[in-house]
Order: structure tokens, then sequence, then C-alpha cells
């Protein structure tokens, strides 16, 4: 075994060794690093992630994702210590809307729902009515009694939910995703040149110009299930890249062909995603740092819209 592996494998079960001592649970979402993923207890979209977070009994949860998504686990089981291995790791989508820019479009539209994609800070989940993931949002939407519905942040995803979801009204907030907004309909174009038989699955964080090309839209563990078990042996995947380490294991014989060309990072991937390593999560674990900490009052109201989303599905 050369240097590299045998220090991945080292650090792999010392982090693994830690966390029974201590009675952690490790959770990572499908765009955390292979290396990272291996280690998790739970790997998930998410919606599945926030289910697993409020239902642990263990005494720590080490969430291996970006920032709205600890939050949320701290939301929903604010008596455990939740450790971020990289505070540094954002959303820069959760970042284009604030409490604020909420509360002045609830001025202008006060007969309006709020919708919240989760990700999102705690703090705009406070003035939120109810959460949606890219799981769920369509059922949940589809729900609500009411004609008018505010979304935020992510217009790429609001636009995808507005064409389902015919007989509402929407006023779409105009965030992004930064990596899923740059995937290009040329570079769809150029890979089914290539592949001709190969299905298309786009997230639905992706340009409308790209998602009327797929064949399937959905979630990452929607596209997981279309893409091992669809009937073709080649499937392009039209989402961060961090997936195909679960498409590869759940089912090895497909090829899953991701889009290549660079974005606002430099990288194939979500860089802010990737900020969290084997040994910022054994240093986190190790020392108990990097804990998520909210204000009592941000819990109690950001808790509303969250668990609101978890019953209505
Ligand atoms: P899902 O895993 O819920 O599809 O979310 C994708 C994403 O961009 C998370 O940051
Ligand atoms: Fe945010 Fe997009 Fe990265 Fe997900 S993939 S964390 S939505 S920037």
């Amino acid at each position: 075994m050369n240097a590299v592996v045998s220090d991945v494998k080292y650090l792999q079960e010392e982090i693994k060794k830690l966390a029974s001592e201590k009675k952690a649970v490790i959770l990572a979402h499908y765009y955390q690093r292979p290396e990272v993923q291996d280690i998790a207890d739970f790997v998930g979209d998410s919606l599945e992630l926030a289910r697993k977070a409020k239902e642990t009994d263990a005494d720590i949860i080490v969430f291996c994702g970006v920032r709205f998504m600890c939050e949320t686990a701290k939301i929903l089981n604010p008596g455990k210590k939740v450790l971020h291995p990289n505070p540094e790791s954002g959303c820069p989508m959760a970042d284009m809307v604030t409490k604020r820019d909420i509360e002045q479009l609830k001025e202008k539209h006060p007969d309006a729902l709020v919708v919240s994609y989760v990700n999102t800070t705690a703090d705009v989940k406070t003035v939120s009515d109810i959460c949606v993931t890219s799981a769920n949002a369509v059922n949940v939407i589809r729900k609500l009694d009411a004609k008018k519905i505010i979304f935020v942040p992510d217009q790429c995803l609001g636009q995808w939910i507005a064409k389902q979801v015919r007989d509402k009204e929407f006023i779409m907030w105009k965030g992004f995703c930064p990596p899923h907004f740059e995937f290009t309909a040329q570079e769809v174009e150029r890979l089914k040149e290539r592949y001709p038989d190969a299905p298309v699955a786009a997230h639905p964080e992706c340009h409308p110009k790209v998602t009327e090309m797929a064949d399937f839209v959905g979630s990452t563990s929607q596209i997981i299930k279309y893409a091992t078990t669809c009937e073709a042996d080649k499937v392009i995947v039209i989402t961060e890249v961090g997936l195909k380490h679960t498409l590869k294991k759940k089912n090895p014989h497909k090829e899953y062909i991701f889009p290549e060309s660079m974005n606002y990072c430099g990288t194939v991937y979500c860089c802010t995603m990737k900020g969290i390593t084997l040994d910022k999560v054994y240093e986190t674990l190790k020392n108990e740092i990097n804990e998520v900490v909210l204000p009592e009052d941000v819990i109690e109201k950001a808790k509303k819209p969250i668990e609101r989303m978890i019953s209505v599905l």
C-alpha cells in the first residue's frame, strides 16, 4: 500500500474509533469527498440528512456538509453537540438572500406564503412559512393552501417547480447555485453527441435550458435511483461530481458521465462541499471543536418551517 493510501486508511480508522468512543454519528452529503463519505454512518441528500439528524440518539453529530445543513441538524436536535469540520464551508447560494430581503418581500406581498429552499441560513428560516428540499418541493408546494408563493433563493429550482405547479403564482428570488448554474446547454449537447444512447439526468438547481434537455430531473437521491436502475448502461449525470462515488458503489456495472468544464472556483466540483477533509474531521471530533451554536430564539423560530416540511411528507 502506498503512503497516501495508508494515511487515508489510518485516519479513517482513527475517526471511526473516536466516533465509537464518543458516541458520535457521522453524517455526510453525497457531494462530500469519497474518503469522507466512506467514514460516514449515513450518506444522504438534504432531506434524508435532516431526518437522520432529528432521529439520532448519538451524543455528537459530526456533519460533513455545508453550514446550512449543520444548522438544520442543530435546529432539529438542539440538545446534541453538532460539529462542523470546516466552519468556513458555507453554501454560496444560501448567502444570496437575507432575513431583511424576506421581510421586504412580505411587506410587498402580504398574502403570499414564504417557501424557503432548505439551502438558506437559520435567520432566513425564522421568517419563512415552510422549507422544501429538491426532493419534496413540488409535492409540498402543491399541498399549500395559498395562491401566491414567495420562493427563495434558487431561481432555477423555483422555475422548475413553477412549471409543474401551474395553479400558483410565484415571486422568485434571483439566487442560484454557482456550480450547477455554470453547467451549460452546449456542454450537455456535446455529451449527448458523444454518448447518443445515454439518457440525461439533471439536478433542478441546473439552469432551465439544461433541465429542459434532461430525460430525468430530481434531487441527488432521486438521480441515484434513476441512474442506477434505468435500462441504459451509460448515463449522463448533470450535478456535482461527488455523486459518482455513490453511483459506482450502488451499481458499478454502469458508466456515469459528468460534465468536465471548470466552474467559478476553477474546479469541476462544489469547492465548499470539498472543504471538509479527513484531517479536519479527525481534529474536530478529537478536540470537539467547531461546534455549531445558534441563539435559542433562532432555533425556536427556524424549527417551525423545517418541522412543517417534515410533517407534510
Ligand atoms: P440535494 O442533495 O437535496 O439534492 O441537494 C443538493 C445540493 O446542492 C445540496 O447542497
Ligand atoms: Fe450550495 Fe450548490 Fe454547493 Fe450545494 S452544490 S452547497 S447548493 S453551492
